[in-house]
């Protein structure tokens, strides 16, 4: 034992020479299961009995002194990688920021903006109307009486009996907002109404939801010439084809007299459609003269004023317009879907970037 202070000095300097990994070797090697001082505490029992005690007392002071040792060399070193660490870690502020992610336009709110906004131009404000309806605006005023063969081709979601016996429907079409708006506002009417609308019908080019936009214009004198203008201006400017060939067939519909359907010219040569080409025709719309049927039961004088109305379906429109081969994929909230389709939004100014000049 006479050695300790040599022993206890060697393992001092040893531990102010160390670094982190030697200075966990050191602790191993004096203080571990078979370290130096370990076996030395090992050894006492050997001693004579009398003097046991002073060497379990002298060992037990080393012992603490090399460990305390070692403890504080530690807490130095850390400290000291610490700081060069933080001295070392630089931010470089010039580098350019990471683009943010703006998010897509879905398809369907792209197709209505251009629609709303083409129909803004020639004077029409956009109306609303809620997706819950009652049978009378979308049907009955609509000159759908009941057992009305056209009823069964609107596959209606009925909701259950109020407590008045009355049965409101999801609106199968955006036609009873016409209805709200002649019984709601006075002559001259000139509006557009894109919304939901709902049909118990689903597979590959029909969703139980879907979209639509409504037209309607109402005033004294307005005649088919009328119609006919606006609705090829719209296909025109729609699918921007300037000379775009645009042919109104006879059809029918219970709430205009007469009706049409809207075709416009394409070509389906080689696989792929082209819109504005060939000998080939698409319908698009269905359009009309406000029956006076309708106008009679909004309280709109049939003898005095006239009009004309048009509806269409938003998704069919998208889907020719941007290529979209799938209905049902409007639907699956697919990121990488939107990310193909969908539309950048305007560029606003980036402040965080900075302003230049
Ligand atoms: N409501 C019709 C439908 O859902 C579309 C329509 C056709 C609306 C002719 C009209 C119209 O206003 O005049 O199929």
């Amino acid at each position: 034992m006479e050695n300790l202070d040599e022993l206890r000095d060697d393992l001092l300097s040893q531990v102010k020479a160390a670094d982190l990994e030697a200075l966990e070797d050191l602790r191993v090697l004096a203080l571990g299961r078979s370290g130096t001082i370990t076996e030395m505490v090992k050894g006492i029992g050997q001693l004579k009995p009398e003097d046991r005690r002073s060497a379990g007392q002298q060992l037990n002071v080393l012992k603490n002194t090399i460990a305390d040792a070692i403890d504080a060399r530690k807490e130095v070193l850390e400290a000291e990688a610490l700081d060069a660490g933080l001295a070392a870690d630089r931010i470089d502020v010039t580098l350019p920021q990471r683009p943010a992610s703006a998010g897509r336009i879905h398809p369907i709110s792209q197709t209505i903006d251009e629609m709303v906004a083409i129909f803004c131009e020639m004077g029409f404000t956009v109306a609303e109307g809620p997706h819950i309806e009652t049978d009378f605006n979308n049907f009955t005023a609509l000159n759908i009486p009941p057992e009305h063969p056209a009823r069964q081709d609107h596959d209606t979601f009925y909701l259950p009996a109020g407590e008045d016996g009355e049965r409101k429907v999801l609106r199968t079409h955006t036609s009873p907002v016409q209805i709200r708006t002649m019984v709601n506002e006075k002559p001259p009417i000139r509006i557009v109404v894109p919304g939901r609308t709902f049909r118990a019908d689903h597979d590959a080019t029909h969703s139980p939801m879907f979209h639509q936009i409504e037209g309607l214009v109402i005033d004294k004198a307005t005649h088919m010439g009328h119609l006919r203008g606006c609705l090829e201006e719209f296909c025109r400017a729609f699918f921007d084809v300037d000379d775009l060939p645009v042919r109104f067939r006879p059809s029918y519909f219970p709430f205009t007299e007469p009706s049409a359907e809207v075709d416009i010219g394409c070509s389906r040569e080689g696989g792929g459609l082209k819109i504005g080409a060939g000998a080939e025709w698409l319908e698009i719309l269905g359009c009309g003269m406000v029956n006076p049927r309708v106008l009679e039961n909004c309280g709109i004088n049939p003898m005095q004023y006239q009009g004309f109305a048009f509806g269409l379906g938003i998704e069919r429109a998208a889907m020719l317009k941007y290529g979209i081969p799938d209905l049902r994929t409007f639907y699956d909230s697919d990121i990488r879907w939107l990310k193909h389709y969908g539309f950048v939004p305007l560029d606003v100014p980036n402040v965080a970037a900075g302003l230049v000049g």
